[in-house]
């Protein structure tokens, strides 16, 4: 038995912490037996003096492990259980086309997705905007719609890592979110409770991503590919541009139609596209499904041309309570928000700057993100066609379209966004899309 007190101390004064020490502290956090005071504490002090890989690893476990771990072994399979994160970013709906994309490749992808985070969008989020569509089937539904479909998106249960979930709720209030080894953790007790074989990481770096700063991010990817890689899921990063929207659109039912327009070939935004090769490419051949990343490129690129992915997607939303017919619907099934017009450039010259993060809070604004937790969200209000970073800009053309529920929120959108927006005379270098691939 410790004391709690004793061993932030000791976090507090830079020294590691053992494995049954951590173990203590999380089983302490869920069972209430340590104090908020406390829990802040020790994520002040974890935030401060960091974690060992060592120390991350059993951090990372026990809150796995503090949860309920999903079983594939009566299923009996026909290929690996793999999946995907993202540290989450704007016009990022990467999970909703490269789930179908590696199950009709023969992977199986349980997919738990988060809601909204502050200036970010959620995969929840947007999936609730098909109408019908249930993100809290039970286990043993989403387990089968798995084995059936070979994939199923859906929002954790109260039973993965409860001891994340408290700890989370106490970083949020208490300037603890950014930590390397907190955000590694976090995220991994989740994932790996998802019983994967392997596992692909999408980190964003920049403006609007979680930790905006190359170098950190850089340390977050090897951090979370040691851990998890040693935790048995082969896991491989890569960082990517968060300073632009990846697609041309930021909101919950203008995402979720960018995805089907990728899946059923209508348009496919470059950017996106990139993103999406790498991370598929990557989990295909840590999977095995692929022999090399040549292979795994003409294995995806034949599943999107025959339809094979948007089928898998259409099958996915019907088994959860949507439409039959999605993709064929198409964009009709979608309300429209009622005020729809352009932002007009007021003089010309080069986008160099976006400040994603005051992109992200003016959707939230609008009403397609939260404030508070318990908020309803607006699925049909956002931003699309937005212009892109290096794109000359004519006096008077549009910059982005505004989708507000009224003119009033059109027009303090409009306001927050030319303060987010940087025009000038000369050019930029454009940032590259993916910078950098670290493999397990
Ligand atoms: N997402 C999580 O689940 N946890 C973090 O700490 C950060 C992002």
């Amino acid at each position: 038995m410790y004391l709690p007190q004793e061993l932030i101390r000791r976090k507090r004064d830079g020294y590691a912490l053992s494995d049954e020490e951590i173990a203590f502290l999380v089983s302490g956090i869920s069972s209430g037996r340590l104090v908020d005071s406390q829990v802040a504490a020790l994520a002040m002090a974890i935030y401060f003096n960091d974690m060992s890989v060592q120390e991350c690893s059993a951090l990372t476990l026990a809150m796995r492990d503090s949860g309920e771990h999903l079983s594939w072994q009566e299923f009996s399979l026909p290929g690996p259980v793999v999946d995907k994160h993202s540290t989450g970013g704007l016009g990022d709906m990467v999970s909703l086309v490269l789930a179908p994309i590696i199950a009709a490749c023969g992977g199986f992808v349980p997919m738990v997705s988060g809601r909204g985070l502050g200036h970010t969008g959620g995969t929840i989020d947007k999936l609730e905007s098909i109408a019908g569509y249930n993100v809290t089937p039970s286990q043993s539904q989403f387990q089968h719609l798995v084995k059936e479909i070979g994939l199923a998106i859906v929002a954790p249960s109260s039973d993965i890592a409860p001891a994340d979930k408290r700890l989370y709720a106490i970083r949020d209030i208490s300037a603890t979110v950014d930590s390397l080894a907190l955000v590694c953790s976090s995220i991994l007790s989740k994932k790996l409770s998802e019983g994967l074989s392997s596992l692909v990481m999408d980190i964003k770096v920049g403006s609007g991503a979680l930790m905006p700063n190359r170098d950190l991010c850089e340390q977050l990817a090897h951090r979370m590919v040691s851990v998890a890689s040693e935790a048995g899921c082969t896991t491989s990063a890569i960082l990517t541009d968060m300073n632009q929207p990846l697609a041309p659109c930021c909101g919950n039912s203008l995402e979720v139609m960018e995805a089907m327009d990728y899946l059923t070939g209508h348009t496919q935004h470059s950017r996106l596209h990139q993103v999406v090769m790498a991370l598929a490419q990557m989990l295909l051949v840590d999977s095995k499904l692929c022999d090399n990343a040549e292979q795994a490129r003409v294995k995806i690129l034949q599943v999107l041309e025959s339809g094979e992915a948007a089928e898998r997607f259409n099958r996915m939303v019907a088994a959860l309570g949507g439409p039959r017919d999605l993709l064929e619907q198409g964009k009709s099934h979608f309300p429209k928000a009622p005020v729809i017009a352009p932002l007009l450039a007021e003089h010309a010259g080069y986008l160099n700057h976006l400040d994603c993060r005051e992109i992200g809070m003016s959707v939230v604004a609008l009403g397609g993100g939260r404030i508070h937790s318990d908020q309803t969200i607006d699925h049909r209000v956002g931003l699309s066609r937005w212009r892109q970073i290096g794109e000359y800009i004519h006096v008077d053309e549009p910059l982005v379209m505004i989708h507000a529920s009224d003119q009033s929120g059109w027009q303090k959108a409009a306001r927050r966004l030319r303060r987010a927006i940087s025009i000038d005379a000369d050019p930029i270098a454009v940032p590259p899309v993916v910078y950098q691939q670290i493999v397990s």
